[in-house]
């Protein structure tokens, strides 16, 4: 089939180049022309496992191109695959306007039947939304053409998104044509050969599905994160606690991590997103409300404990902090914890010196600009020499075993603040570590 993603970000990117893994003509659509001319020059934007290999070689057959208009992919496309973001606005609510833009480029172009696909995570009836603009822009040309809009969540995850793209655990698609969700069905069917994952439902229904899985997933991190707050103070262990109650098949144990707080580019703005629509439809979210609250709490637990060892005037002291990406495997540091934590130390006179695997352009070019008591380095090690402690927030696989014996010779002292309880205490204890983790004392 003949395909155009519009937005080539992480989830249009990643859509894309599977489409064309399978077999279709995929068309990679976005108005960042830098970014399209560096993917035709096999320079992929952002650090996914597997993602560059594939883009590289479906590119090479043909299969994926590149582009920068919209007009002549939608002129030959049967599907539009909407992808741009939908970044938190003002008041929590989702920013439809990038959505509304490519709608109306759709609605601008368009020729013959087409399927406009909203894969953005967008609040319950931006469909609705969608399919007004294109056909304001129908009338206005005097057209009559016939189109159908769906509503097709992704639900991969940083870091596993292709593999989560190719072996989905569900495909979820809300439609109100049967013409539509056919075509739908024979797009996803190479995606499912083992298994039906095809999940179809009304529009409204698929919409909310998406907003309705974040918060779910977001509300087990808070309130483990609560649990961890409950834990210090009464002298339990959360650790225990985790296992505890993981063993439950009922709870499970994904999701049920300790941690600084969440981050990244969905589950902070998607809670918010969806209390503000709740609150828009007369209904008090207060659960979403305690979602959001316990995480932004939880990002200031370590700099609350940095500052409980070492004063509120941190000047003179330096800190290394291993990981900036908001979680393991990605370059991605929107949301990230270590942002907060990082700002809050310097803001009190410490300077950081900070090592991701793979994040740290982002923090040089993005998150941490203008913050000069930061510096990067190049190793896990180099980060600690003279040190006054070490910070970890996230926890690659490098930092799962380093060596405790050279990390006490380069740090100044031996005192540890672990964000992802990566530990046990008496191990730390063992190496001769100072160790603050969090939700246990
Ligand atoms: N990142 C994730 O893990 C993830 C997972 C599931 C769902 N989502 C949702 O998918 C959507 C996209 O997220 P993302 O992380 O890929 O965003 P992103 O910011 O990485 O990418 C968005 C892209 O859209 C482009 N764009 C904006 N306006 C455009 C226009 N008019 N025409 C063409 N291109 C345009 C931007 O230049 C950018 O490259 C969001 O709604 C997000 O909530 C993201």
């Amino acid at each position: 089939m003949k395909i155009s993603v519009i937005g080539t970000g992480y989830v249009g990117l990643v859509s894309g180049v599977c489409f064309a893994q399978m077999g279709n003509k995929v068309t990679c659509v976005d108005i960042d022309e830098k970014k399209i001319e560096n993917l035709k020059q096999g320079i992929i934007p952002i650090y996914e496992p597997g993602l560059e290999d594939m883009t590289l070689e479906n590119y090479k057959n043909k299969t994926l191109n590149f582009s920068t208009d919209v007009s002549s992919a939608i002129k030959s496309s049967k599907i539009a695959f909407i992808a741009v973001g939908t970044p938190m606005g003002e008041d929590g609510s989702a920013d439809l306007r990038y959505v509304l833009a490519v709608a109306k480029s759709i609605g601008e172009a368009m020729e013959e039947y087409i399927v406009v696909v909203d894969k953005s995570t967008v609040p319950v009836g931006t469909a609705d939304k969608v399919r007004a603009t294109i056909q304001a822009e129908l009338d206005a040309r005097g057209k009559t053409i016939e189109f159908a809009v769906v509503s097709n969540p992704e639900f991969l995850k940083e870091g596993a998104a292709i593999n989560d793209f190719l072996h989905p655990d569900r495909v979820v698609i809300g439609a109100d044509s049967e013409m539509a969700m056919e075509i739908m069905r024979e797009l996803y069917a190479p995606f499912m050969k083992h298994h039906d994952r095809f999940i179809a439902m009304d529009i409204k229904s698929a919409e909310m599905t998406k907003y309705a899985a974040n918060a779910m997933l977001a509300t087990k991190i808070s309130f483990m994160n609560e649990m961890s707050q409950i834990c210090e103070r009464v002298g339990a262990d959360i650790n225990k606690v985790r296992s505890g109650i993981g063993s439950d098949s009922r709870i499970g144990y994904s999701f049920i991590y300790p941690g600084c707080g969440y981050g990244g580019s969905c589950f902070p703005k998607d809670v918010q997103a969806l209390a503000k629509t709740a609150k828009d439809f007369g209904y008090n979210p207060r659960i979403l409300d305690a979602v959001e609250a316990v995480n932004y709490a939880q990002k200031y637990v370590i700099s609350n404990k940095v500052i409980a060892k070492f004063t509120e005037d941190l000047s003179g002291k330096t800190f290394a902090v291993w990981g900036l990406s908001f979680k393991p495997e990605t370059d991605d540091m929107r949301e990230a914890s270590s942002i907060t934590i990082i700002n809050e130390l310097t803001s009190r006179g410490a300077k950081v010196v900070a090592y991701d695997p793979k994040a740290i352009h982002e923090a040089q070019t993005h998150y941490l600009v203008g913050n000069e008591k930061v510096s990067y380095v190049e190793s896990k090690y180099e980060a600690l020499k003279d040190a006054d402690a070490l910070i970890l927030v996230t926890e690659w696989q490098e930092f799962r075993s380093p060596d405790f014996e050279e990390m006490k010779k380069l740090l100044k002292n031996p005192v540890f603040f672990d964000g992802r309880n990566q530990f046990s205490k008496e191990k730390m204890a063992k190496y001769g570590f100072e160790y603050f983790q969090i939700g246990v004392n």
